[in-house]
């Protein structure tokens, strides 16, 4: 996590919450750009020894500060819409930087991707190839790309966010994936450049990137085609709390370190979680506390608008208080955002530091997925946000005005 306490007040770096809420209002995600960056070039040494291009997953979060910031140190993009794709060109990405992905991109996605010259097109099904090779005939041009590998492995994390198993929407199975090699020799606009694969997210555990990379290495010898990359997809989990299983990430490189010198490819990462994760929490006021039943409901300015995880995944994310108290509430406590549905709720303690309405928490490891999966439902606004880069605190994306969403 980006915050820390220094006595009874929470802190992001060197600057405290509490003069961050005075000027700005709630709900506001807040990220540490020195977490960025030590997160960004930690996942690049892992595996520095065979010079990857890391493509930050644009999905995990896409404001193009934050992107231009990730270009500044050297990374590449992953996209998987226009939207995205003209987020990271507005970030000044350089096209032969970038990797489309997704199942269903649109003619007017493919359009744009194959105009700025992406480095790949990472298809996803037969179809879509075809419909690359029509567009760039049209645009008289060769077009690279990827072929997806669905290489029917298990992730072993949420079925939600798992996409490498057999019945998955995603990629192609190797029987149809050696087929179109074979068939796609007369499609003379694009060119086979790579193989690509996801396998899921929030992966904790080595062993499926290890069944992937068998899965890889068999395909290569099966197609009997040179691959110029190997994208190996992202997935790489994060601890949210500190007891959460740490991914051996040293192990793993030394897996692709192999891999590299036997099939000689560039090797291509899309992590998204771990390089912004643990970078960003979402800060928000108490607007009102009661209690119903046995139960103390905090009630946020936040909602499952603004942040969808919890809603969507069960998934738990720590809250602290902007001002430690020494009092101590206990009983049964949960934490609950303003929307108008019983699953608009974050978290639930036994105990917790004495609350009162109008003061500040955090949400914590806010920074994947947070901002990116918000949305307007109730017609509310999308949250501003904020990052504090070397002392300074400066506003990335103004909130939202309602009258843009009537
Ligand atoms: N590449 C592809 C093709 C992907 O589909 C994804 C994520 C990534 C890379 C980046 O994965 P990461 O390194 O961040 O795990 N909303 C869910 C996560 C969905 C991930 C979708 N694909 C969540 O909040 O947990």
């Amino acid at each position: 996590m980006s915050l820390n306490y220094k006595g009874q007040n929470l802190f992001i770096e060197n600057t405290s919450i509490k003069s961050i809420v005075r000027k700005n209002n709630t709900p506001f995600y807040l990220y540490s750009y020195k977490k960025i960056k030590d997160n960004f070039e930690n996942f690049y040494n892992y595996f520095k020894k065979v010079s990857p291009l890391v493509c930050f997953s644009v999905k995990s979060n896409s404001n193009v500060s934050i992107l231009t910031e990730l270009r500044k140190l050297g990374s590449g993009a992953d996209v998987v819409s226009e939207g995205e794709l003209l987020k990271a060109l507005r970030a000044k990405i350089n096209p032969k930087k970038i990797v489309f992905s997704g199942v269903g991109k649109t003619d007017s996605e493919l359009r744009l991707a194959i105009k700025k010259r992406v480095l790949l097109i990472n298809v996803e099904s037969e179809s879509e190839a075809l419909l690359i090779n029509k567009i760039s005939k049209k645009m008289n041009r060769v077009t690279s790309i990827g072929i997806r590998l669905n290489p029917n492995v298990d992730a072993n994390t949420l079925s939600k966010i798992s996409t490498g198993k057999l019945d998955s929407k995603f990629g192609l199975l190797s029987k149809n994936f050696l087929r179109f090699c074979k068939s796609s020799k007369n499609l003379k606009n694009i060119k086979i450049n790579a193989i690509s694969v996801h396998i899921g997210s929030q992966i904790t555990s080595i062993a499926p990137y290890k069944r992937t990379l068998n899965a890889i290495r068999k395909i290569i010898k099966l197609s009997k085609t040179n691959f110029d990359y190997v994208d190996l997809g992202g997935g790489f989990g994060i601890q949210y709390k500190n007891k959460d299983k740490k991914i051996d990430i040293k192990n793993y490189s030394n897996l692709v370190q192999k891999f590299q010198k036997e099939t000689n490819c560039k090797i291509i990462f899309e992590p998204g979680r771990y390089i912004v994760g643990n970078t960003g929490s979402l800060v928000s006021r108490i607007v009102f506390i009661k209690k119903n039943g046995k139960k103390y409901f905090i009630i946020l300015d936040a909602g499952m608008n603004d942040f969808m995880r919890p809603a969507l995944y069960n998934a738990k994310h720590e809250i602290v208080s902007v001002s430690k108290s020494k009092k101590r509430i206990a009983g049964n406590i949960e934490f609950v955002g303003p929307i108008c549905e019983s699953t608009d709720t974050f978290l639930k303690y036994k105990n917790f530091s004495f609350l009162k309405e109008g003061e500040y928490v955090a949400i914590t490891n806010v920074g994947a997925y947070g901002s990116t999966l918000s949305s307007n439902y109730n017609t509310r606004p999308l949250a501003s946000e904020i990052i504090i880069k070397k002392g300074k605190i400066k506003v990335i994306r103004k909130r939202q005005k309602i009258s843009e969403i009537i």
